[in-house]
């Protein structure tokens, strides 16, 4: 077999016996390690396309997507590859879903009937849903393979503060100050113990002496295993010139004063495996990744304003029907694929049996909001230096995200609040003025008056309260795996289910992917065999 044909081969083994036929096929072939990897990674997933059809007496069949969200794309553009015919049925005037990017003239209107129009300046936006990539996201590759440039989110940065007001905090601290601190006491207390051999029953000499090497060193710890501060802090006068060596930031809390403010708890959100550092996003809006996907399904394929109002499956097809522009239609295809929020997906009535319906009912819908605030200057940057990342609070906005993007232009767009649960829930009702109100006097109490006197303007949104998506993400108790999901992890006669709540990587466009790549793998078996 030539090195062409050998692939083609494994491709195949892998498109109809999965995974395990093809690693066994390349045990049997003699296949390197290297090449197993190589192989095995392609197995994981195999695009269809048109070849597949050659000598089956097969050819691809007609598919109705119900959503226009990332699933719902995916899967008309994997399944686009081979020839399938796909109709996309998107209940709003745009695709992308939750990848939803707000720019200047965009307008929406909530379940509550506050209506917005966006005014940001060109060229300034706010990526109200999904903002964040990891390195390991199968979405990097397919902003790769549909040219989407990418540039860093910064998740984590040094500079940028740490406020809980209910710890009795009356300004904010730096990152680097509150981890030297928290970090400095924690070694030298643990340090201490060891030496003093409260450890010993868990170590033994030379572990204790490594223990305390990488604890000094770790902590900045004197070598009385002491913490008294550390330039790791950040100076209250810089290093500069010969003569100016630099004035470390001499406020040094003590043990018990760090401790109380609570700032530990936000350091262990950058070891998480999906928010670690670096991050990605696409340059200039998420919604770059729907837009591509789009141009390359054919946005002939993708019927906007269509309200999904009955799935039937008639045994030899799908009948679906919706109304578009107040008139009732239908479309038929040989199979469908639900791509819609389960929540959204319940209220539609079907014929796939109750075990669905049982199933989608028993997934619940999660809140999260986000506020864009435009600035007439990035004065973040001039008075805070402050280039990216996240501020953490205790307070009502939660979260508040300098922008990564844009850095020493005129303007700029700061995230004043990304909350959730409860939190989004309370400005949710709020007028978009009330909602910019209240949290530009939180913001205040950060990063002082400037929050307030160089605002341009406002943008806010609502995902739990935004029609046809009525969640941020979703709660599958037990996992996608669990038994109770079986009804949509699996086939209901000629429908199969997409989405980022039938992953586990719910609220992330990675489980939107994969999922998507699921139900076009099982179609396109399906329709081969
Ligand atoms: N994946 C979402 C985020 O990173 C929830 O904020």
């Amino acid at each position: 077999m030539t090195q062409l044909n050998r692939r083609a081969f494994l491709r195949a083994v892998g498109a109809t016996g999965g995974a395990g036929a093809m690693l066994a096929t390349m045990g049997a072939l003699g296949l390197t390690p290297t090449a197993q990897a190589a192989a095995a990674r392609e197995a994981a997933y195999r695009a269809p396309r048109t070849g597949d059809f050659t000598l089956t007496g097969r050819s691809a069949a007609s598919v109705v997507v119900l959503g226009g969200g990332i699933a719902g794309l995916t899967t008309a553009y994997e399944l686009g590859k081979a020839g399938y015919r796909c109709t996309i049925l998107e209940a709003r005037d745009r695709p992308g879903g939750r990848n939803f990017t707000v720019r200047g003239g965009d307008t929406t209107t909530d379940l509550y009937g506050h209506r917005q129009t966006a005014r940001f300046s060109d060229g300034q936006y706010m990526n109200a849903g999904p903002a964040r990539i990891a390195q390991w996201m199968i979405t990097l590759d397919y902003c790769r393979e549909l040219g989407v440039p990418i540039e860093v989110f910064t998740n984590v940065n040094a500079d940028s503060y740490l406020y809980n007001e209910s710890a009795g905090m009356t300004s904010p601290m730096r990152y680097r100050a509150a981890k030297a601190d928290v970090f400095g006491y924690v070694t030298e207390l643990l340090a201490k113990a060891s030496d003093q051999g409260a450890l010993d029953q868990a170590l033994t000499g030379d572990d204790r002496e490594r223990l305390t090497e990488f604890l000094k060193d770790y902590g900045d710890l004197g070598s009385n295993l002491q913490y008294t501060g550390s330039s790791r802090r950040g100076y209250s006068v810089w290093p500069a010139a010969a003569g100016t060596p630099g004035v470390v930031a001499s406020d040094v809390p003590t043990a018990s004063e760090i401790f109380a403010t609570g700032v530990g708890r936000y350091f262990a959100f950058e070891f998480e495996f999906d928010q670690a550092m670096l991050m990605f996003q696409p340059v200039g809006g998420m919604d770059r990744i729907p837009h591509a996907l789009a141009g390359a399904i054919g946005n002939q394929k993708i019927r906007t304003g269509c309200a999904v109002t009955q799935v039937t499956d008639k045994g030899d097809g799908v009948r679906v029907t919706y109304t578009q522009g107040g008139r009732t239609r239908s479309v038929e295809a040989d199979y469908c694929v639900a791509a819609m929020p389960p929540n959204i997906l319940a209220k539609v009535p079907h014929n796939l049996g109750s075990g669905v319906q049982t199933a989608l009912e028993a997934i619940t819908p999660s809140s999260a909001g986000k506020i864009g605030l435009e600035y007439r200057s990035r004065w973040w940057e001039t008075d805070h230096r402050i280039y990216g990342g996240i501020t953490e609070t205790d307070l009502d906005v939660t979260h508040i995200w300098h922008p990564s993007y844009g850095f020493h232009g005129e303007r700029g767009v700061l995230i004043g609040y990304y909350n959730t649960g409860a939190n989004a829930d309370s400005y949710a009702p709020l007028t978009p003025k009330e909602r910019e109100a209240r949290a530009v006097a939180a913001g205040v109490k950060i990063y002082g008056e400037k929050y307030r006197s160089e605002l341009a303007t406002s943008f806010s949104h609502h995902w739990r309260q935004f029609p046809y998506q009525e969640a941020a993400w979703h709660s599958t108790p037990g996992g996608p795996d669990h038994p109770r999901y079986k009804p949509l992890t699996e086939p209901a006669g000629r429908v199969l289910f997409a989405g980022d709540w039938l992953s586990y990587m719910d609220a992330w466009q990675h489980g939107a992917f994969s999922s998507a790549r699921s139900a076009v793998t099982a179609i396109h078996q399906r329709v081969l065999a």
